[in-house]
């Protein structure tokens, strides 16, 4: 999620209704009960038994467009219903669930393990698809940009760590990527080079930028789209404190997990079910340097991020690079 907060316009605010009376009425007739509760707009929901939160997010409106979140409260799973149509250039919302853990915050050099999960669905149309399909035609026919992604918040400052307002960081887990969706820094020759970490089944490739609001975006971007994730993060963490890239002190405060809408020109519909986190605090496990592969020379790495070379010495680069999990 990026930065700023626009004020809601009525005229989105006059649409987001008939888009909640729309999506209402199609849900009853397709999927009967599935859900307890439509917001829209920037409006948030949360399950009276466990307090998870969920949050339409339309935090940058355009001028034709609406976005709203269906919420089913047990098990907690959510439909999110978008279409952004006029200006397809930037996010224009983030529906999300806020994932917690006992321990939050803590600092990035106290985690020693982070397991996230989550399954999901995209399609067009109002219809949620049935978990881990991607209609990818009728996706491209609409000319939708998302992206689906796990937001992490973190700040030197535990308070700050906890709002997406006042977080000094934000890092970015990226399991799907769909149309023109790009993460900040974002260079289509840096589609494959040494800042790539293997976690689970997934490759992610890291990019860095900052948003309007001036915060720091890292942002591993997964090289394949991952329907359904499940894997222990804390090594893309490492990467980044490790490297000074964020303060080993600073702290997670705020984790979530959604869908970033670009743009579509018809509705799009994303659901998420099987969400999860599992924090375990304490000293993180030791993480070393290993050999550099063959195709990690300096050379292959023909588009480092800016801010890597003009901070650290060549040896720094080139450690920068390989960091394994050991224990
Ligand atoms: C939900 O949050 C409220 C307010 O912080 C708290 O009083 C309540 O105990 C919480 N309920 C659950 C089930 O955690
Ligand atoms: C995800 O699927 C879309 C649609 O088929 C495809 O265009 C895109 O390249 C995939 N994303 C990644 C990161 O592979
Ligand atoms: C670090 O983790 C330990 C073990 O869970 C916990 O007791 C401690 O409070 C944590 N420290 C901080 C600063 O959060």
């Amino acid at each position: 999620m990026a930065a700023l907060t626009l004020q809601p316009r009525l005229r989105l605010s006059v649409l987001a209704r008939i888009a909640t009376l729309l999506a209402v009425g199609l849900w009853g007739q397709t999927t009967a009960g599935a859900y307890d509760t439509t917001v829209c707009g920037q409006t948030a929901y949360t399950i009276p038994s466990n307090n998870m939160t969920f949050n339409a997010n339309a935090w940058n409106p355009d001028d034709e467009g609406f976005q709203c979140i269906s919420v089913q409260d047990s098990p907690p799973a959510f439909a999110a219903t978008w279409s952004w149509s006029s200006n397809s250039e930037t996010v224009h919302s983030y529906p999300h669930v806020k994932l917690t853990a006992p321990g939050l915050p803590t600092p990035l050099s106290n985690i020693s393990a982070l397991v996230l999960s989550a399954q999901w669905s995209m399609g067009p149309g109002s219809t949620p698809r049935p978990a881990l399909v991607v209609d990818h035609d009728g996706l491209a026919n609409h000319g939708t940009s998302a992206n689906v992604a796990f937001d992490i918040f973190v700040d030197p400052n535990a308070a700050n760590a906890r709002s997406e307002k006042t977080a000094a960081t934000e890092i970015m887990i990226w399991v799907g990527r769909f149309g023109h969706a790009e993460p900040l820094g974002f260079d289509a020759n840096m589609k494959k080079t040494c800042f790539t970490q293997t976690v689970g089944d997934a490759e992610f490739v890291l990019y860095q930028g900052h948003n309007d609001r001036g915060t720091n975006v890292l942002s591993w971007v997964a090289t394949s789209n991952h329907t359904t994730f499940a894997a222990e993060v804390s090594p893309l963490l490492q990467y980044l404190w490790r490297n000074g890239l964020v303060s080993a002190g600073s702290h997670v405060g705020l984790v979530s997990f959604g869908s970033e809408a670009y743009h579509s020109d018809g509705i799009v519909t994303f659901s998420a079910s099987e969400f999860d986190m599992h924090l375990v605090t304490g000293a993180a496990p030791n993480l070393a340097v290993g050999d550099l592969p063959a195709e990690c020379s300096r050379a292959a790495s023909t588009n480092p991020p800016q801010w890597l070379l003009s901070s650290a010495s060549i040896t720094a680069v080139v450690s920068a690079t390989l960091l394994y999990l050991i224990s």
